[in-house]
């Protein structure tokens, strides 16, 4: 390992001396510090500051120099909701979206999350590992330094604990920091359709047991809607999991507003995620809740949905993160960058805003906050230097252009 100076850096985002969740108003606080250099040592980020306070000719010889005019450093995303590990895609029920099926008919008739336990079943652990490596380098490529994932296709004991052994895998050999979640109650089997009760003994008895003993999840995760779990069996398979040091981390408010915020908000989730469908008694509930409420837009942009309301949650002082649900079903891209745009967008979040929504916020989603998520001494050297732009609202105007020149993972660049 090396150890580097960028400098002449035309604007370092995301610097700060605490790691502060940003709730409210405060989530547009954003420090840039312009004309600067950042020092990295090894793996870490050593030291930062405006250009003026270092002698570029004095500096050691074993340190790299990088002049990075006219660009900017941010740090990498923090991606604190996906469904990484999927054996294959599914484009062919997007074609059959396009002819008018909807997510609930394609549901119905076997298809979405069903689909995908199918493939996840035939799938051998090895060759599931050689896929999820595969995508876990693309995230990467994209700006992306830590990552949440779930289970969730598996659906059965063994299927389920497969998913969880492939993450831990990705866990032990990844550049970058991965949390992984049981997501054992994302639907119902179909033997079950009719019992729901006996899965949810099913994962009480025969999953989250061995899960804890071969510490295979550090987050549960329950599909709160209707059709799938109501937000009384979320609770139980919540309170089953606390038993067990698993927090929740929710999928509630994507179709419906059933009572996924109170639900979520009872068993003390880390985070509430999707919100798509919020009734304004709702809003108000997460504005003043400790749970980070997690916005999705590429899944509302696929699924063509109501994007979640991030204006109204910021007025009512909720604390949100951004992240991309990558999943063959409703966001196919783990592309960080595509939902920071629609944040702008769709969201009206403003540049700063989403910046603060995917780095700092989403880390503190994933208890990484002392890890990742800014530029701050001491922190891991996880950040991407973009290509000669204006300014970062160019980075989200421009919302389908490629804006990264390069990715630096515990100070080393990814090559593509
Ligand atoms: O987060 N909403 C539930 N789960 C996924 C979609 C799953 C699928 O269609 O494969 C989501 O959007
Ligand atoms: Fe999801």
């Amino acid at each position: 390992m090396t150890n580097r100076i960028y400098i002449n850096i035309k604007g370092l985002v995301g610097v700060s001396e605490n790691d502060n969740l940003l709730r409210g108003k405060d989530l547009d606080k954003l420090g840039i510090l312009e004309n600067a250099f950042l020092k990295t040592s090894e793996d870490k980020i050593e030291d930062y500051g405006v250009m003026s306070e270092i002698n570029v000719q004095g500096l050691p010889t074993d340190v790299e120099i990088i002049d990075v005019t006219g660009q900017f450093i941010l740090p990498c995303w923090v991606d604190s909701h996906t469904h990484l590990i999927h054996a294959t895609s599914r484009e062919e029920e997007f074609i059959a979206k396009l002819k008018g099926a909807t997510y609930e008919e394609i549901a119905a008739m076997g298809g979405g999350i069903l689909n995908s336990a199918k493939r996840i079943e035939a799938i051998s652990e090895e060759d599931l590992l050689a896929v999820s490596i595969v995508k876990l380098k693309t995230a990467i490529s994209t700006g992306t330094g830590a990552i949440e994932i779930k289970s969730g296709y598996g659906l059965s004991a063994d299927a389920e604990l497969k998913m969880l052994r492939v993450i831990k895998e990705l866990k032990r050999t990844s550049p970058i920091p991965i949390k992984a979640t049981f997501l054992g109650a994302h639907t119902y089997p179909l033997v079950y359709r009719k019992n729901h009760q006996a899965y949810i003994d099913l994962i009480k008895s025969e999953m989250l047991p061995v899960i804890a003993k071969e510490s295979l999840a550090d987050y549960v995760d329950v599909f709160c809607e209707n059709g799938f779990f109501s937000p009384k069996e979320t609770i139980e398979i919540c309170q089953a999991a606390a038993e067990y040091n698993l927090s929740p981390k929710l999928h509630i408010n994507q179709l419906n507003s059933i009572g996924g915020v109170e639900a979520g908000i009872k068993v003390g989730a880390l985070s509430l995620d999707h919100l798509e469908t919020l009734t304004a008694a709702d809003v108000a509930l997460l504005g003043e809740s400790t749970s980070i409420s997690t916005l999705l837009p590429s899944a509302a942009f696929f699924l063509r949905m109501q994007y979640p309301p991030a204006r109204d949650l910021i007025n009512a002082n909720a604390a949100i993160s951004i992240a991309s649900d990558f999943n063959p079903g409703s966001s196919p891209s783990s592309n960080m960058n595509f939902v920071a745009a629609l944040s702008a967008i769709q969201m009206k979040m403003l540049p700063n805003e989403v910046i603060n929504a995917g780095t700092i916020n989403a880390a503190h989603a994933l208890e990484l906050q002392s890890v990742v998520g800014n530029i701050k001494k001491g922190k891991k050297a996880n950040f991407y230097v973009t290509k000669p732009v204006n300014s970062i609202g160019y980075l989200f105007y421009d919302f389908a252009g490629n804006h990264i020149s390069s990715v630096y993972v515990n100070g080393e660049k990814i090559k593509e």
